[in-house]
């Protein structure tokens, strides 16, 4: 892919901060917008800015997306733009219906609003494994039929068919990467992997909803970061939905098995009621993606938790509460 310039929406948060970092790295010129919100710590995003907003071909624009003037007006024109910010997580979803909505779909309209007026050729929109929901024929392929449960699926899946119906109607191009639970360096400290490691290095309790069989397909952010970049590169379709899953399930107690390795130290946890919005399992089929983007995971679950301690170690100094 030649040199471009690339607006990241959500560019201080988790897979932004990633994403923003691996195409400086490659030569392309980066907007990174971002309200910098305090659904956890500002100082997490600001340490995320910090690794890449001093570098030449980075610019920052602290912009709330639903200001649609003011999302406008931040930068002229960009050859792409990949919109990843968001109100992610599931549960804290059900108590928020209209902020999510407000920020996951409105959001999104006004994304569309600065695709059409800066007639940007190309869109990248985080979506969500989630969206499949209860589903239970796993492996989810794309063509899988959505059932989603929570306030966040909808919202996605809502924010998906926007981007669809408005590349169609306008002549761009579009991909929705349905990201599967991503984990690494720099992952959401609301998030089961961090949030268990940080409260084991605190010899806390780790809270576990359900009985600990729950299956997620956990995605190193390395592996979803390549896949975005596919998805940059995809442009033979109008709208084309792909999967970013590492295509392996694993068991949460086993995660927690594998944390305790890791970070040689024993969990002390303890079983809560399951969680109505959370989805027994997730799974997701990579077929398409491998083919159309040349997406190839690699990077397993014991490793990619290697390759987080110094993150762990990290949150675990904030000692947050849930
Ligand atoms: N992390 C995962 O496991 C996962 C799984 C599926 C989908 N996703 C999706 O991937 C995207 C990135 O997720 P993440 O884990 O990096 O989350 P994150 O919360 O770390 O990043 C989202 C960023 O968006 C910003 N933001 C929120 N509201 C905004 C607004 N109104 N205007 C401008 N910026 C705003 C936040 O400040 C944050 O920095 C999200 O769209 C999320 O729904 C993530």
């Amino acid at each position: 892919m030649v040199a471009t310039k690339i607006a990241v929406t959500g560019a201080a948060g988790f897979v932004g901060s990633t994403l923003v970092t691996d195409l400086l790295a490659d030569g392309h010129t980066v907007v990174g917008i971002d309200s910098l919100d305090d659904f956890y710590p500002v100082s997490l995003k600001r340490w995320n800015l910090s690794k890449f907003e001093d570098h030449p071909a980075f610019e920052f624009q602290q912009v709330d997306i639903r200001d649609t003037e003011a999302l406008l007006t931040c930068t002229d024109s960009v050859d792409v733009m990949v919109h990843l910010a968001a109100l992610a997580g599931v549960r804290p979803s059900s108590a928020r219906p209209l902020d999510y909505y407000d920020v996951n779909v409105g959001g999104t309209a006004s994304v569309l609003d600065f695709m059409l007026h800066h007639e940007v050729p190309h869109l990248v929109f985080a979506s969500s494994s989630s969206i499949y929901g209860i589903n239970p024929d796993v492996p989810w392929t794309e063509e899988h039929l959505p059932q989603p449960i929570s306030n966040y699926a909808n919202s996605k899946l809502a924010g998906e068919r926007l981007v669809a119906r408005a590349a169609s109607l306008h002549g761009f191009t579009a991909t929705a990467a349905r990201l599967f639970t991503v984990y690494g360096p720099g992952q959401r400290p609301d998030l089961a992997i961090t949030n268990f490691a940080a409260k084991m290095l605190n010899g806390e309790e780790i809270r576990v909803f359900g009985d600990g069989s729950a299956l997620r397909d956990f995605t190193f952010v390395g592996d979803i970061v390549d896949g975005i970049r596919g998805c940059i590169d995809y442009t033979d379709s109008t709208f084309e939905a792909f999967n970013l899953a590492r295509g392996i399930q694993v068991v949460l107690s086993d995660v927690i098995h594998l944390l305790e390795k890791v970070l040689d130290v024993d969990a002390k946890v303890v079983y809560e009621d399951g969680f109505r919005g959370d989805v027994p399992q997730t799974w997701g089929s990579i077929e398409k993606s491998a083919a159309k983007l040349g997406y190839r995971p690699s990077v397993d679950l014991k490793d990619g938790l290697m390759e987080s301690r110094d993150w762990f170690g990290q949150v675990a100094a904030l000692a947050l509460d849930d």
